[in-house]
């Protein structure tokens, strides 16, 4: 069975429209529903008062109507009287200013009371549900996220700190603090990285990062063991937000969570919705180690951008879900089920929108509900690649920091690129970790992969002496995980294992460009790269570049590396992965002239095939396959499929035909090619 649902606020509405939206739910083919994410001053009017009687009926009328519930812990929004009693509780920013409720995410994570009172909601939630038979999964929090700088996060970055370096002589080597004086000579001198006069020490801010991770992190696994021992075996998970600014590293938190849970909402109303829904359901599939994960939230019909809301065009509602569904999720989960009439997010999209359920979207929302209903197979399967990009949260975090060689190093835009253009090629690929066991892979990116550690250098460097293909983009391998360069020229860590040697970084000014042998033309960045090894495949052309090399290959032990200086514009990056991936034997997942040895390079080169935007993935369980296909053209197109297409139950023999928008799921008969 694939999930279906959404986050469900009965609390904002009379018991009389429950009924109804049960009655809709069936309808819609609801199956899951989270419920209570923001209910704590309804479950809890005052402290340690509880009044569950409606929730009872709630969950009562939902298992009634054969829907279950994903219970959530209401304990990313504490109610205004938990303020008042805890003062010292409440958030404070960097420049000193104690933040008061009247939005939500209103708490300091470290201050000894919300975490009592956390473990209190959600002890008492376990104790009156665990038993409930509409209980599916719990579902703690929301997105964590929050970071606050007061003295009681002082205390706890203390106590982390201490555990990470065991001494201030290794804290203050690892902080390079001979620089600006900034040597510290007892524990009581280090604070969270509040406002300061000029640049900080960037090792301070990364650390609090990973600080604010662990202790995010222990919050909700207090939680979940409070959960986990009240009803043994219902999973317990969280869902993921994702964006700069969110100090966790989900691949971290992956292991503590039973199901990795995240919310995707593009910013781009326009083409780059679909690739950037296919970036984060590849993300979550890797967090979740190649398995199973669950899209908690996304939005029925809105992309919120540019200052104003974009409704989502008829269908593509279904192709979003489908696509998160086609790269490992357990099913589609909206915010919201039904629009609230008021309220911070009262014009948020909901699959019950205001003009009610005679409307567009929730027909589309029935219709989707119909779908996945005939897909429930599917959910065994799990998806493989062939290609890898790695994936490090404090590369990111360390990639925002001031006092960097450019402000134009986007780390979350460089991976976006890079698995844009390998989603344009129909090429599927995992995020991994680089740290992980690289070894099934024929292929491992690493755009700006910024930070190195010996450990990951020589893990990287078996991984290509045992014939595997890493391709590795300009600012990566410069620092080591305490952010102190690799000497010696760059990128340090990997300049064996790439046969090259950056000299001198030259960031290009922004509408700046630098020519290329190829005639095609770097932006953003390029430097001065000397061979130590390697050979040039392309070279600067022209400027104070003139002839040296831009873009390398290195033979190293079985397998081979690439080194990319500069930034490539869209079809320059399409041409050049073409290559890569051809040379490293990896391709797309369907081949649509099958037998086409260059179809790889092909496909990633041609803006005919990038303009026809045809997401094809498998999924697989042993024997057993099934090819999503999801055309999010404007055009009808044509694809190799044999089998039987479970959206409309017909047999498909040769050559699948796909309207405009059009989707089908094949489950494959006879032996598949990948
Ligand atoms: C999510 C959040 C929801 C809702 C939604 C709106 O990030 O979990 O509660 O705010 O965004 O898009």
């Amino acid at each position: 069975m694939l999930r279906y649902g959404g986050d469900y606020n009965p609390e904002q509405w009379p018991p009389e429209v429950w009924e109804e939206d049960v009655a809709l739910m069936r309808r819609a083919g609801v199956n899951l529903v989270s419920v209570g994410v923001f209910s704590w001053a309804r479950l809890e009017p005052r402290e340690g008062t509880f009044t569950f009687g409606w929730l009872d009926d709630v969950l009562d009328l939902l298992h009634r109507g054969g829907v279950e519930v994903a219970l959530a812990t209401p304990t990313a929004s504490p109610p205004p009287w938990f303020s008042l009693a805890y003062p010292d509780a409440l958030p404070v920013t960097a420049t000193g200013t104690r933040l008061l409720h009247g939005s939500r995410d209103t708490y300091c994570v470290s201050a000894p009371a919300y975490r009592a009172a956390c473990r209190r909601i959600a002890g008492a939630l376990a104790d009156r549900y665990a038993g409930h038979p509409a209980l599916a999964m719990w579902h703690v929090h929301n997105e964590y996220g929050t970071v606050c700088h007061c003295d009681h996060v002082a205390a706890a970055f203390r106590v982390w700190l201490r555990a990470r370096y065991g001494d201030l002589d290794a804290l203050n080597d690892a902080w390079t603090t001979a620089f600006w004086s900034q040597h510290y000579s007892d524990w009581a001198q280090v604070f969270p990285p509040r406002a300061t006069q000029y640049l900080p020490n960037p090792t301070h801010v990364l650390d609090f990062r990973r600080f604010s991770s662990d202790e995010l992190l222990a919050a909700y696994v207090e939680q979940r063991d409070l959960l986990r021992a009240a009803s043994p075996g219902v999973p317990v998970t969280t869902n993921y937000v994702l964006g700069g600014w969110v100090p966790v590293d989900h691949a971290r938190w992956a292991r503590e969570v039973d199901v990795v849970a995240i919310d995707h909402y593009p910013a781009d109303a326009g083409p780059g919705a679909e690739e950037e829904t296919a970036f984060a359901a590849d993300l979550a599939r890797g967090w979740a180690g190649g398995g199973s994960w669950l899209l908690m939230e996304s939005a029925p019909n809105l992309i919120y951008t540019g200052g104003r809301m974009h409704a989502k065009e008829p269908g593509r509602m279904a192709r979003h879900s489908l696509a998160h569904i086609a790269r490992g999720s357990a099913g589609a989960m909206f915010f919201q089920w039904r629009a609230p009439r008021g309220g911070a997010e009262m014009y948020h999209s909901a699959m019950v929108p205001h003009a009610g359920p005679e409307s567009r979207v929730f027909a589309e929302s029935a219709e989707l509900g119909a779908v996945l209903g005939r897909l429930g197979e599917v959910a065994a399967g799990g998806v493989s690649a062939e290609v890898a990009i790695l994936w490090d949260a404090a590369s990111w975090w360390a990639s925002q920091g001031r006092g960097l060689p450019s402000d134009d190093l986007d780390y979350a835009a460089a991976l976006a690129t890079v698995h844009g253009a390998l989603w344009r090629a129909g090429v599927v690929c995992d995020f991994a970790a680089p740290d992980a066991d690289l070894s099934a892979y024929r292929l491992v990116l690493a755009p700006s992969l910024y930070i190195v550690s010996a450990r990951v250098t020589a893990a990287l460097a078996s991984y290509v002496d045992d014939g595997g293909t890493l391709a590795v983009w300009y600012f990566s391998g410069i620092v080591d995980e305490a952010l102190r360069v690799w000497p010696g020229g760059h990128p340090g860590a990997l300049r064996d294992v790439l046969g090259v040697q950056v000299e001198e970084f030259l960031p290009l000014a922004p509408g700046e460009t630098v020519g290329l042998s190829t005639g095609e033309r770097g932006e953003a960045w390029s430097e001065r790269v000397h061979l130590a090894g390697a050979g040039a495949e392309v070279s600067y052309a022209g400027g104070r570049l003139d002839g040296l090399p831009a873009i390398t290959r290195h033979r190293y032990g079985r397998g081979a590396t690439w080194y990319v200086s500069t930034r490539l514009p869209r079809d320059a990056l399409g041409h050049l992965l073409g290559r890569i991936v051809s040379a490293a034997g990896a391709g797309p997942t369907v081949s649509p002239a099958p037998g086409t040895e260059r179809l790889a390079t092909e496909r990633l080169a041609t803006e005919r095939l990038a303009t026809e935007r045809l997401e094809l993935v498998r999924r697989r369980d042993g024997a057993a396959s099934w090819l999503f296909v999801i055309n999010h053209a404007d055009v009808a197109q044509e694809v190799p499929a044999r089998g039987v297409d479970l959206v409309g139950g017909a047999p498909v023999d040769g050559t699948l035909w796909l309207p405009a928008g059009g989707y089908a799921v094949i489950r494959e008969a006879g032996p598949v090619a990948l």
